[in-house]
Protein backbone atom coordinates (compact mmCIF):
# COMPACT_ATOMS: atom_id res chain seq x y z
CA UNK A 1 0.00 0.00 0.00
CA UNK A 2 2.77 1.95 -0.32
CA UNK A 3 2.43 5.29 -2.54
CA UNK A 4 4.52 4.71 -5.84
CA UNK A 5 5.74 8.51 -4.78
CA UNK A 6 7.49 7.27 -1.86
CA UNK A 7 9.27 4.83 -3.53
CA UNK A 8 10.23 6.30 -6.29
CA UNK A 9 11.56 9.33 -4.02
CA UNK A 10 13.56 7.06 -1.73
CA UNK A 11 15.16 5.51 -5.51
CA UNK A 12 15.98 8.91 -6.32
CA UNK A 13 19.42 10.02 -5.71
CA UNK A 14 19.25 13.49 -4.20
CA UNK A 15 19.53 16.54 -7.07
CA UNK A 16 21.98 17.87 -4.28
CA UNK A 17 22.74 21.18 -5.38
CA UNK A 18 24.86 22.50 -2.89
CA UNK A 19 23.88 26.21 -3.20
CA UNK A 20 22.05 28.54 -0.89
CA UNK A 21 22.44 31.47 -2.79
CA UNK A 22 24.68 32.93 -0.12
CA UNK A 23 27.73 33.56 -2.17
CA UNK A 24 30.08 32.78 1.18
CA UNK A 25 29.05 29.29 1.03
CA UNK A 26 30.29 28.51 -2.28
CA UNK A 27 28.19 25.56 -4.37
CA UNK A 28 28.19 26.89 -7.51
CA UNK A 29 28.65 25.11 -10.34
CA UNK A 30 30.28 21.37 -10.51
CA UNK A 31 26.91 20.22 -10.19
CA UNK A 32 26.23 17.61 -13.23
CA UNK A 33 24.08 14.95 -11.50
CA UNK A 34 21.14 14.66 -14.34
CA UNK A 35 18.71 13.14 -11.24
CA UNK A 36 17.13 9.66 -11.13
CA UNK A 37 19.82 7.26 -12.03
CA UNK A 38 19.28 4.91 -15.66
CA UNK A 39 18.54 2.24 -13.07
CA UNK A 40 15.75 2.92 -11.75
CA UNK A 41 13.85 2.14 -14.31
CA UNK A 42 12.72 -1.42 -13.55
CA UNK A 43 11.91 -0.44 -10.09
CA UNK A 44 9.57 1.43 -11.20
CA UNK A 45 7.65 -0.66 -13.61
CA UNK A 46 8.16 -3.47 -10.95
CA UNK A 47 6.42 -1.40 -8.17
CA UNK A 48 3.70 0.26 -10.48
CA UNK A 49 3.06 -3.04 -12.12
CA UNK A 50 2.18 -4.18 -8.10
CA UNK A 51 -0.65 -1.51 -7.92
CA UNK A 52 -4.39 -2.10 -8.02
CA UNK A 53 -7.03 0.16 -8.45
CA UNK A 54 -8.40 2.15 -5.56
CA UNK A 55 -10.97 4.84 -6.06
CA UNK A 56 -12.49 5.16 -2.56
CA UNK A 57 -8.99 5.66 -1.14
CA UNK A 58 -8.51 8.10 -4.20
CA UNK A 59 -11.68 9.98 -3.24
CA UNK A 60 -10.84 10.45 0.43
CA UNK A 61 -7.85 12.08 -0.78
CA UNK A 62 -8.86 13.87 -3.45
CA UNK A 63 -11.95 15.23 -1.31
CA UNK A 64 -9.56 16.94 1.33
CA UNK A 65 -7.37 18.23 -1.13
CA UNK A 66 -9.48 19.35 -3.64
CA UNK A 67 -12.35 20.41 -1.14
CA UNK A 68 -10.79 20.65 2.47
CA UNK A 69 -13.16 17.71 3.63
CA UNK A 70 -13.53 14.38 3.75
CA UNK A 71 -16.10 12.86 1.18
CA UNK A 72 -19.59 12.39 2.45
CA UNK A 73 -21.00 8.84 3.03
CA UNK A 74 -23.31 9.17 -0.18
CA UNK A 75 -20.16 9.97 -2.24
CA UNK A 76 -18.50 7.02 -0.82
CA UNK A 77 -20.97 5.02 -1.49
CA UNK A 78 -21.37 6.15 -4.92
CA UNK A 79 -17.83 4.72 -5.76
CA UNK A 80 -17.74 1.71 -3.58
CA UNK A 81 -21.21 0.54 -4.72
CA UNK A 82 -20.20 0.74 -8.52
CA UNK A 83 -20.41 -2.65 -10.07
CA UNK A 84 -16.79 -2.86 -11.48
CA UNK A 85 -13.38 -1.06 -11.96
CA UNK A 86 -14.96 0.82 -14.89
CA UNK A 87 -18.43 2.00 -13.11
CA UNK A 88 -15.97 2.93 -10.45
CA UNK A 89 -13.74 4.83 -12.51
CA UNK A 90 -16.63 6.89 -13.86
CA UNK A 91 -18.66 7.73 -10.46
CA UNK A 92 -14.80 8.74 -9.00
CA UNK A 93 -14.11 10.98 -12.36
CA UNK A 94 -17.96 12.33 -12.14
CA UNK A 95 -17.28 13.48 -8.18
CA UNK A 96 -13.44 14.75 -8.64
CA UNK A 97 -15.40 17.24 -11.46
CA UNK A 98 -17.71 18.06 -8.98
CA UNK A 99 -15.72 18.93 -6.64
CA UNK A 100 -13.71 21.39 -8.49
CA UNK A 101 -16.89 23.39 -8.56
CA UNK A 102 -17.32 23.68 -5.57
CA UNK A 103 -16.23 27.45 -3.95
CA UNK A 104 -14.13 25.29 -1.63
CA UNK A 105 -11.69 24.27 -4.71
CA UNK A 106 -11.34 27.85 -4.76
CA UNK A 107 -10.87 28.23 -1.29
CA UNK A 108 -8.22 25.37 -1.84
CA UNK A 109 -6.07 26.72 -4.30
CA UNK A 110 -5.92 29.61 -3.05
CA UNK A 111 -4.32 28.01 0.16
CA UNK A 112 -2.15 26.18 -2.42
CA UNK A 113 -0.79 29.29 -4.12
CA UNK A 114 -0.23 30.67 -1.04
CA UNK A 115 2.09 28.08 0.26
CA UNK A 116 3.62 28.24 -3.71
CA UNK A 117 4.28 31.54 -3.58
CA UNK A 118 5.32 31.33 -0.30
CA UNK A 119 3.40 34.20 0.53
CA UNK A 120 0.01 35.33 1.52
CA UNK A 121 -2.12 36.46 4.74
CA UNK A 122 -2.24 40.33 4.12
CA UNK A 123 -4.10 42.17 1.47
CA UNK A 124 -1.75 42.82 -0.43
CA UNK A 125 0.36 39.89 -0.25
CA UNK A 126 -2.74 37.86 -1.10
CA UNK A 127 -3.28 39.27 -4.63
CA UNK A 128 -0.76 36.81 -6.31
CA UNK A 129 -2.45 34.15 -4.42
CA UNK A 130 -5.81 34.98 -5.64
CA UNK A 131 -4.50 35.66 -9.21
CA UNK A 132 -3.31 32.16 -9.15
CA UNK A 133 -5.95 30.82 -7.69
CA UNK A 134 -8.52 32.30 -9.80
CA UNK A 135 -6.99 30.90 -12.79
CA UNK A 136 -6.71 27.95 -11.36
CA UNK A 137 -10.44 27.53 -11.23
CA UNK A 138 -10.71 27.97 -15.23
CA UNK A 139 -10.56 31.74 -15.40
CA UNK A 140 -8.09 31.84 -18.11
CA UNK A 141 -4.52 29.93 -18.56
CA UNK A 142 -1.53 28.89 -16.38
CA UNK A 143 0.63 31.17 -18.71
CA UNK A 144 -1.69 34.44 -17.73
CA UNK A 145 0.48 34.08 -14.77
CA UNK A 146 3.64 35.60 -16.21
CA UNK A 147 1.81 37.40 -19.53
CA UNK A 148 -1.73 39.02 -18.60
CA UNK A 149 -2.00 42.57 -19.26
CA UNK A 150 -4.63 43.31 -16.83
CA UNK A 151 -6.52 42.60 -13.07
CA UNK A 152 -3.46 40.92 -12.14
CA UNK A 153 -4.51 41.84 -8.33
CA UNK A 154 -7.86 40.48 -7.69
CA UNK A 155 -9.39 39.96 -4.24
CA UNK A 156 -10.49 36.62 -3.11
CA UNK A 157 -13.19 36.84 -0.29
CA UNK A 158 -12.26 33.79 1.32
CA UNK A 159 -15.51 31.72 0.71
CA UNK A 160 -15.64 31.08 -3.55
CA UNK A 161 -15.93 34.80 -5.02
CA UNK A 162 -12.53 36.58 -6.76
CA UNK A 163 -13.17 40.34 -7.68
CA UNK A 164 -10.97 41.50 -10.67
CA UNK A 165 -9.02 44.43 -9.81
CA UNK A 166 -5.81 46.41 -10.87
CA UNK A 167 -2.79 46.14 -9.64
CA UNK A 168 -1.19 49.62 -8.17
CA UNK A 169 1.39 51.28 -9.73
CA UNK A 170 2.43 51.92 -13.50
CA UNK A 171 4.79 49.11 -13.44
CA UNK A 172 4.44 47.08 -16.76
CA UNK A 173 2.34 44.82 -16.11
CA UNK A 174 2.97 41.15 -16.74
CA UNK A 175 0.69 38.79 -14.51
CA UNK A 176 1.98 37.57 -10.90
CA UNK A 177 5.76 39.18 -12.62
CA UNK A 178 4.98 42.98 -11.65
CA UNK A 179 2.61 41.86 -8.60
CA UNK A 180 3.34 44.75 -6.04
CA UNK A 181 3.03 42.51 -3.30
CA UNK A 182 5.74 39.26 -4.70
CA UNK A 183 8.11 42.36 -5.11
CA UNK A 184 8.14 43.65 -1.96
CA UNK A 185 8.26 40.46 -0.15
CA UNK A 186 11.14 39.43 -2.30
CA UNK A 187 12.55 42.79 -2.14
CA UNK A 188 16.82 42.33 -1.48
CA UNK A 189 20.30 43.71 -2.94
CA UNK A 190 20.33 43.72 -6.77
CA UNK A 191 16.91 42.40 -6.49
CA UNK A 192 18.36 39.04 -7.09
CA UNK A 193 15.57 38.09 -4.14
CA UNK A 194 12.92 38.38 -6.75
CA UNK A 195 14.95 36.07 -9.44
CA UNK A 196 15.43 33.51 -7.04
CA UNK A 197 11.80 33.12 -6.26
CA UNK A 198 10.77 33.60 -10.13
CA UNK A 199 13.29 30.37 -11.15
CA UNK A 200 12.25 27.85 -7.55
CA UNK A 201 8.76 28.77 -8.08
CA UNK A 202 8.14 28.79 -11.89
CA UNK A 203 10.94 26.20 -12.76
CA UNK A 204 11.43 24.20 -10.05
CA UNK A 205 15.14 24.26 -9.20
CA UNK A 206 17.61 26.74 -7.88
CA UNK A 207 20.46 28.04 -9.22
CA UNK A 208 22.51 27.72 -10.70
CA UNK A 209 20.47 25.91 -13.66
CA UNK A 210 21.88 22.66 -15.27
CA UNK A 211 21.09 23.47 -18.52
CA UNK A 212 23.33 27.01 -18.22
CA UNK A 213 26.54 25.57 -16.95
CA UNK A 214 26.98 23.02 -19.61
CA UNK A 215 29.03 25.17 -21.58
CA UNK A 216 32.99 24.98 -22.61
CA UNK A 217 35.17 25.38 -19.97
CA UNK A 218 37.08 28.20 -19.60
CA UNK A 219 39.95 29.14 -17.35
CA UNK A 220 39.30 31.87 -15.42
CA UNK A 221 41.59 31.54 -12.79
CA UNK A 222 39.65 29.59 -10.57
CA UNK A 223 40.07 26.21 -9.01
CA UNK A 224 37.61 24.65 -11.50
CA UNK A 225 36.99 26.39 -14.65
CA UNK A 226 33.86 28.55 -15.79
CA UNK A 227 31.54 26.61 -17.83
CA UNK A 228 28.58 28.57 -18.14
CA UNK A 229 26.79 28.82 -21.54
CA UNK A 230 27.25 32.77 -21.26
CA UNK A 231 30.47 34.27 -22.17
CA UNK A 232 32.32 36.20 -19.24
CA UNK A 233 32.50 39.13 -20.80
CA UNK A 234 28.45 39.36 -21.03
CA UNK A 235 27.97 39.85 -17.34
CA UNK A 236 29.58 42.09 -15.35
CA UNK A 237 32.65 42.10 -13.22
CA UNK A 238 35.12 44.39 -11.55
CA UNK A 239 37.44 44.30 -14.83
CA UNK A 240 34.33 45.46 -17.51
CA UNK A 241 32.67 48.21 -15.17
CA UNK A 242 30.75 46.69 -12.21
CA UNK A 243 31.06 47.16 -8.80
CA UNK A 244 30.94 43.51 -7.68
CA UNK A 245 32.99 41.03 -9.21
CA UNK A 246 30.26 38.72 -10.95
CA UNK A 247 32.85 37.09 -12.77
CA UNK A 248 35.08 35.83 -10.24
CA UNK A 249 35.63 32.10 -9.92
CA UNK A 250 38.21 31.58 -7.43
CA UNK A 251 36.47 30.26 -4.55
CA UNK A 252 33.54 29.78 -6.22
CA UNK A 253 32.10 30.41 -9.87
CA UNK A 254 30.08 33.08 -9.38
CA UNK A 255 28.53 33.61 -12.77
CA UNK A 256 27.42 29.79 -13.04
CA UNK A 257 24.61 31.34 -11.16
CA UNK A 258 24.89 35.56 -12.08
CA UNK A 259 25.10 35.20 -16.03
CA UNK A 260 21.60 34.32 -15.39
CA UNK A 261 20.35 36.37 -12.76
CA UNK A 262 22.21 38.93 -13.99
CA UNK A 263 20.57 38.79 -17.44
CA UNK A 264 16.92 39.16 -15.33
CA UNK A 265 17.23 40.98 -12.45
CA UNK A 266 17.99 44.48 -14.14
CA UNK A 267 14.01 44.32 -14.97
CA UNK A 268 12.86 43.58 -11.31
CA UNK A 269 15.54 46.21 -9.97
CA UNK A 270 12.66 49.02 -10.36
CA UNK A 271 10.50 48.42 -7.68
CA UNK A 272 11.32 49.72 -4.53
CA UNK A 273 11.37 48.12 -1.16
CA UNK A 274 7.54 48.77 -0.77
CA UNK A 275 7.30 47.19 -4.15
CA UNK A 276 6.53 50.52 -5.75
CA UNK A 277 7.91 50.44 -9.10
CA UNK A 278 10.19 53.91 -9.77
CA UNK A 279 11.50 55.62 -12.93
CA UNK A 280 14.93 54.27 -12.10
CA UNK A 281 16.74 51.15 -10.15
CA UNK A 282 15.28 51.17 -6.69
CA UNK A 283 16.99 48.11 -5.41
CA UNK A 284 19.71 49.09 -3.25
CA UNK A 285 23.49 47.17 -3.21
CA UNK A 286 26.03 45.41 -0.02
CA UNK A 287 28.60 48.08 -1.14
CA UNK A 288 29.43 50.28 1.37
CA UNK A 289 26.73 52.60 2.24
CA UNK A 290 24.60 50.61 0.54
CA UNK A 291 24.44 52.69 -2.45
CA UNK A 292 21.69 51.28 -4.89
CA UNK A 293 22.12 49.37 -8.06
CA UNK A 294 23.47 50.49 -11.53
CA UNK A 295 22.46 49.31 -14.85
CA UNK A 296 26.61 48.35 -15.50
CA UNK A 297 26.47 46.38 -12.36
CA UNK A 298 25.01 43.62 -13.69
CA UNK A 299 25.78 43.63 -17.15
CA UNK A 300 28.16 45.79 -19.50
CA UNK A 301 27.16 48.40 -21.45
CA UNK A 302 24.91 46.97 -25.03
CA UNK A 303 24.44 43.29 -23.30
CA UNK A 304 20.86 42.98 -23.56
CA UNK A 305 18.61 40.97 -20.84
CA UNK A 306 17.76 37.64 -21.55
CA UNK A 307 15.18 34.40 -20.25
CA UNK A 308 18.38 32.03 -20.90
CA UNK A 309 21.21 32.05 -23.14
CA UNK A 310 19.50 32.55 -26.54
CA UNK A 311 16.45 33.38 -25.46
CA UNK A 312 17.00 37.55 -25.29
CA UNK A 313 14.26 39.78 -23.83
CA UNK A 314 13.39 43.36 -22.99
CA UNK A 315 11.46 44.01 -20.36
CA UNK A 316 9.02 41.79 -17.79
CA UNK A 317 6.10 41.34 -20.40
CA UNK A 318 8.59 39.80 -22.53
CA UNK A 319 9.85 37.84 -20.01
CA UNK A 320 6.53 36.93 -19.19
CA UNK A 321 6.56 35.56 -22.90
CA UNK A 322 9.74 33.45 -22.54
CA UNK A 323 8.78 31.92 -19.90
CA UNK A 324 4.92 31.29 -20.91
CA UNK A 325 7.00 29.45 -24.05
CA UNK A 326 9.40 27.46 -21.92
CA UNK A 327 9.04 23.71 -21.75
CA UNK A 328 10.59 23.58 -18.12
CA UNK A 329 7.94 26.09 -16.37
CA UNK A 330 5.17 24.22 -18.22
CA UNK A 331 6.88 20.80 -16.35
CA UNK A 332 7.23 22.36 -13.35
CA UNK A 333 3.53 23.21 -13.18
CA UNK A 334 2.33 19.80 -13.88
CA UNK A 335 4.85 18.63 -11.62
CA UNK A 336 3.28 21.09 -8.33
CA UNK A 337 -0.06 19.69 -8.99
CA UNK A 338 1.33 16.60 -8.49
CA UNK A 339 3.24 17.32 -5.52
CA UNK A 340 0.38 18.51 -4.00
CA UNK A 341 -2.07 15.78 -5.07
CA UNK A 342 0.42 13.22 -3.72
CA UNK A 343 0.91 14.93 -0.60
CA UNK A 344 4.66 16.27 -1.01
CA UNK A 345 6.00 19.42 0.52
CA UNK A 346 9.02 21.17 -0.98
CA UNK A 347 9.50 20.31 -4.94
CA UNK A 348 12.46 22.16 -5.61
CA UNK A 349 15.14 20.01 -6.33
CA UNK A 350 12.88 17.03 -6.24
CA UNK A 351 11.05 17.73 -9.42
CA UNK A 352 10.23 14.38 -10.39
CA UNK A 353 8.07 12.67 -8.00
CA UNK A 354 5.71 10.79 -10.76
CA UNK A 355 7.05 8.84 -13.48
CA UNK A 356 9.12 10.84 -16.04
CA UNK A 357 7.34 9.40 -19.00
CA UNK A 358 3.81 10.27 -16.76
CA UNK A 359 5.33 13.72 -16.33
CA UNK A 360 6.34 14.04 -20.13
CA UNK A 361 3.15 12.85 -21.35
CA UNK A 362 0.68 15.16 -19.48
CA UNK A 363 3.24 18.48 -19.94
CA UNK A 364 2.15 18.06 -23.72
CA UNK A 365 -1.22 17.70 -22.99
CA UNK A 366 -1.02 20.91 -20.21
CA UNK A 367 1.11 22.95 -23.20
CA UNK A 368 -2.53 22.07 -25.52
CA UNK A 369 -4.24 24.67 -23.36
CA UNK A 370 -2.64 25.59 -20.23
CA UNK A 371 -5.78 24.77 -18.63
CA UNK A 372 -5.32 24.43 -14.76
CA UNK A 373 -8.26 22.62 -14.40
CA UNK A 374 -7.97 20.50 -17.16
CA UNK A 375 -4.65 19.37 -15.27
CA UNK A 376 -5.83 18.69 -12.25
CA UNK A 377 -8.36 16.40 -13.49
CA UNK A 378 -5.94 15.05 -15.52
CA UNK A 379 -3.30 13.96 -12.05
CA UNK A 380 -6.37 12.93 -9.97
CA UNK A 381 -7.63 10.10 -12.36
CA UNK A 382 -4.15 9.04 -13.68
CA UNK A 383 -3.17 5.72 -12.70
CA UNK A 384 -0.30 6.98 -10.64
CA UNK A 385 -2.58 8.61 -8.27
CA UNK A 386 -6.12 6.10 -8.27
CA UNK A 387 -3.55 3.13 -8.16
CA UNK A 388 -2.10 2.10 -4.29
C1 LIG B 1 24.75 28.90 -6.43
C2 LIG B 1 24.40 30.11 -7.13
C3 LIG B 1 25.19 31.36 -6.77
C4 LIG B 1 26.54 31.52 -6.77
C5 LIG B 1 27.60 30.50 -7.12
C6 LIG B 1 26.77 32.89 -6.36
N1 LIG B 1 25.58 33.52 -6.16
FE1 LIG B 1 25.35 35.43 -5.60
N2 LIG B 1 23.39 35.09 -5.32
C7 LIG B 1 22.71 33.98 -5.73
C8 LIG B 1 21.31 34.13 -5.39
C9 LIG B 1 20.21 33.11 -5.69
C10 LIG B 1 21.18 35.35 -4.73
C11 LIG B 1 19.92 35.95 -4.11
C12 LIG B 1 19.87 35.43 -2.69
C13 LIG B 1 18.72 36.01 -1.91
O1 LIG B 1 18.56 37.22 -1.92
O2 LIG B 1 18.00 35.24 -1.30
C14 LIG B 1 22.51 35.94 -4.71
C15 LIG B 1 22.83 37.17 -4.15
C16 LIG B 1 24.03 37.81 -4.33
C17 LIG B 1 24.30 39.17 -3.90
C18 LIG B 1 23.37 40.05 -3.12
C19 LIG B 1 23.46 39.48 -1.74
C20 LIG B 1 23.05 40.38 -0.67
O3 LIG B 1 23.92 41.07 -0.15
O4 LIG B 1 21.87 40.41 -0.35
C21 LIG B 1 25.59 39.44 -4.25
C22 LIG B 1 26.34 40.73 -4.01
C23 LIG B 1 26.10 38.25 -4.88
N3 LIG B 1 25.13 37.30 -4.93
C24 LIG B 1 27.38 38.14 -5.38
C25 LIG B 1 27.98 36.93 -5.66
C26 LIG B 1 29.40 36.73 -5.87
C27 LIG B 1 30.43 37.84 -5.88
C28 LIG B 1 29.57 35.40 -6.06
C29 LIG B 1 30.90 34.66 -6.23
C30 LIG B 1 31.83 34.86 -5.18
C31 LIG B 1 28.27 34.77 -6.01
N4 LIG B 1 27.34 35.73 -5.75
C32 LIG B 1 28.04 33.43 -6.22
C33 LIG B 1 23.24 32.89 -6.34
C34 LIG B 1 24.60 32.62 -6.40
Amino acid sequence: MKRISTVLLAATTSFAVACTGDPTKGGGGGDDDDGPGSNVGDEWDQELAKRDYDYNAALKIAALRLTGDLPTMDEITSVRDAADNAAKKVAYEALVQAYMGRPTFARQMFFFWRDTFKMGETPELDTAPAFAAQISTGVGKYTDLFTSGANNCPTFDGVGTFTPAECPGNAPKAGVLSNPGAMKHYFGNFAFRRVKWVQETFVCTKFPISSQIAGTPTDNGGATPYTGVFPISSFSGTANGGRVDFQDGKAVQCGHCHQNLNHVAPMFANFDENGVYQNQIAVPTPLDGAPLAQATDYLPPGEGYAWRFGVPVNDLPSLGAAMAADNDVAECGVARIWNWALGKTDIVDTLQTVPSDTIASQTTAFKGDYNVKNLIFAVYTADDFVKF
